[in-house]
């Protein structure tokens, strides 16, 4: 279909959508509540949004009134701000660190922020859920159940979440019967199509102990957790979506998914589902991989495209890091990518279903316009939102699309707060479309922009770049210093340097090391073997020891080169620095390997100790210039 006849059904459509919605706010931003002024002054007060967002991820930890009340003292009152007395905590009087004892305040901020979080999610236990679960569905929407919890610390913990989702499962299981299918149809499926039993899983949730540095390993760990839960699953015929979380994990969910999608037990069994960010700037890539390999491989799926709920974590990560940035830093780049991604995968509706996860009106309206220029059959799109978050769109979603999924999650307060936190964030961020549409009313023809066409006219786009690529020439002025970045697992090329490395130099391993004195090795009898910690056989190397004779020797070449050393410049005396820095940096995974072998450090360590080194190199080059100057 021509362009401009496509981008004008989709503003029509949004249009549509927003005189459905009109005169609706979401909940989270009516200000007739406690959780809406809440909201409110966070849009207003960067400050006080960063604090209180801190402050919930720590509220579950407080147990005592008094760390409470030092916490509450620590995070909003020495930062002198300007709270309206009708926030503060929605106790009547209580001014913070005010007259009020810290048990009450304690409890009062406790129920307020336990019913922010309540916002978001459906109960507390499996018999709370099932009944918002039932509700949902008597008002039309389809759910996909999620059991709180990320990045659990312990095997128990992981054991335990395996376990809730598999009671859960039964639960499910045993409530399906009370449940009418959705749509118009005589059978047991929703809308004809798609089963009514979903839930959803994060990896993470499953092993503590994962990590792209142990690449294979937490592969084989998820999927032996996961199996169990996919194999009762296809039992009952459930559905089951891996949720995507951090960039750090996402190749290993790939793989995971791909694994357990092909593996003969679950072969013939197309209810496992994936998800892929947009925001991410590999997705165009993992997407064309995917699509490819579910064609070689003949086995149908389903991609929920979201545009990611980390991006924070990713800015804050990769600038402290020093990496590459992982996710766009303009929204409409990823606004576009979704729109461009979501096209992509309507167009291969044969071998990929779609969900499509947005609370925004022209993400969403692009969808149904391309799913329909494209005579994709409904069987194969959906929509998915999240519970609590943009209700008028979800309103207006099922009158229009029909078919919508909740994302439902449950569970504790505490494996919640994450979950909290990143809804808080997506909704009060200043570009977020909920906030520009329902709070800042801004003007629906520019909420229905084309994110394509955004792009057009922006000027050169800030693209973030590593540390290492602003690396300046050192020969002149060598520029600010920039700490060496950390090692980034999720490269395949970092896995797979570092066992590399580890193979040469044990390849090199027991040799002698004689002195080097005056620019001559010297070999002496007495020697001393430096041996693996992890491995005492291995004999890493045997270093020459110096005795009086060389010691004398030492200073004497030290004091004639002084001599030349004295009258070499600073700036000769930096480049030496910064040519070391440079060998370092080229050789970073070699005397990283013989660190892990010589004092058993781990990777990452290691490879952050060379770096540290090169730092130092970096560090007092330019130092030696400064002083050098004055
Ligand atoms: P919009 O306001 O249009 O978009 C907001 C999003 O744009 C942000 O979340 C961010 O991704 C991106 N963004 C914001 N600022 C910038 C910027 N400066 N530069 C570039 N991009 C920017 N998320 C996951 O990560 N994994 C999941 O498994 C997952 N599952 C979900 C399931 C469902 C059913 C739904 C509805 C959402 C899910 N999400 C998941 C969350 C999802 O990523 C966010 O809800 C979504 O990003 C919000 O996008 P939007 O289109 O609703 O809103
Ligand atoms: C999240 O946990 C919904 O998976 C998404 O933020």
């Amino acid at each position: 279909m021509d362009k401009s006849k496509l981008e004008a059904l989709i503003e029509a459509r949004g249009k549509d959508f927003f005189s459905i919605t009109s005169g609706e706010a979401p909940s989270i931003f009516d200000k007739g509540w406690w959780i809406g002024k809440l909201m409110d002054w966070c849009m207003r007060n960067e400050i006080f949004k960063v604090q209180l967002f801190r402050f919930v991820d720590v509220l579950p930890y407080l147990t005592t009134a008094e760390s409470l009340s030092r916490h509450i003292e620590e995070y909003f009152a020495k930062q002198d701000l300007d709270i309206p007395a009708a926030l503060k905590w929605g106790a009547k009087g209580a001014g913070l660190g005010g007259k009020i004892t810290g048990k009450i305040l304690g409890r009062t901020i406790r129920t307020n922020i336990e019913s922010m979080a309540q916002q978001f999610i459906i109960g507390d236990n499996t018999k709370e859920a099932l009944k918002v679960l039932t509700k949902l569905r008597k008002d039309n929407f389809a759910f996909t159940v999620d059991i709180l919890g990320e990045a659990t610390v312990s095997k128990a913990e992981a054991e335990q979440y395996q376990q809730s989702y598999l009671e859960l499962l039964v639960a499910l299981q045993k409530e399906e019967k009370r449940w009418k299918s959705l749509g118009d149809t005589e059978s047991n499926l929703d809308w004809g199509h798609t089963p009514k039993l979903y839930i959803s899983i994060k990896p993470s949730s499953l092993y503590s102990q994962t990590t792209p540095a142990d690449f294979d390993n937490s592969i084989n760990a998820i999927c032996e957790r996961f199996i169990p839960i996919l194999r009762k699953s296809k039992k009952i015929g459930a559905f089951v979506r891996i949720d995507m979380e951090q960039c750090e994990y996402k190749d290993i969910t790939l793989e995971v998914f791909r694994r357990l999608r092909s593996s003969p037990e679950f072969r013939d069994y197309p209810g496992l589902g994936i998800v892929l960010q947009s925001y991410l700037r590999d997705t165009d890539q993992d997407l064309e991989d995917l699509l490819g390999w579910a064609k070689d491989e003949g086995l149908p799926f389903s991609i929920r495209l979201v545009k990611g709920a980390y991006w924070d974590f990713e800015t804050v990560t990769a600038k402290q890091h020093g990496w590459k940035m992982p996710v766009y830093t303009i929204k409409a780049e990823t606004d576009a990518a979704f729109e461009r991604q979501a096209r992509k995968i309507l167009e291969n509706h044969d071998i990929c279903h779609l969900a499509c996860g947005s609370h925004n009106i022209r993400s969403i309206s692009a969808v149904l316009e391309m799913a329909k220029a494209l005579k994709v059959p409904e069987s194969r799109y959906e929509f998915q939102v999240l519970y609590g978050m943009a209700e008028p769109v979800r309103k207006a979603l099922v009158k229009v699309a029909k078919r919508v999924r909740l994302y439902c999650p449950y569970g504790e307060l505490l494996p919640g707060m994450a979950y909290l936190v990143r809804r808080l964030l997506e909704n009060t961020a200043n570009e977020s479309f909920l906030r520009q549409s329902f709070v800042e009313n801004i003007d629906t023809e520019k909420l229905l922009e084309d994110p394509a066409k955004v792009l057009e006219t922006l000027p050169e786009k800030t693209r973030a770049t590593t540390v290492s690529e602003f690396r300046p020439s050192k020969d002149q002025d060598p520029g600010p210093f920039t700490n060496e970045p950390f090692v980034d697992f999720t490269r395949p090329d970092a896995r797979s340097a570092f066992p590399e490395a580890i193979d040469q130099v044990r390849a090199r391993l027991g040799r002698t090391y004689p002195l080097v004195i005056g620019g001559k090795e010297i070999k002496t009898e007495d020697t001393l073997a430096s041996i693996n910690p992890a491995r005492p056989d291995e004999i890493v190397g045997i270093i020459c020891q110096a005795g009086k004779q060389e010691i004398d020797s030492a200073i004497a070449a030290a004091k004639e080169a002084f001599l030349v050393w004295r009258n070499t410049s600073p700036q000769t005396r930096a480049q030496y620095l910064f040519r070391a820095a440079d060998i370092g940096r080229k050789r970073i995974y070699n005397l990283a390997a013989w660190q892990v072998l010589e004092v058993g450090k781990q990777w990452d360590q290691a490879y952050a100790d060379v770096g540290e080194a090169i730092d130092f190199f970096e560090y007092y080059g330019r130092e030696m210039i400064r002083l050098g100057s004055e």
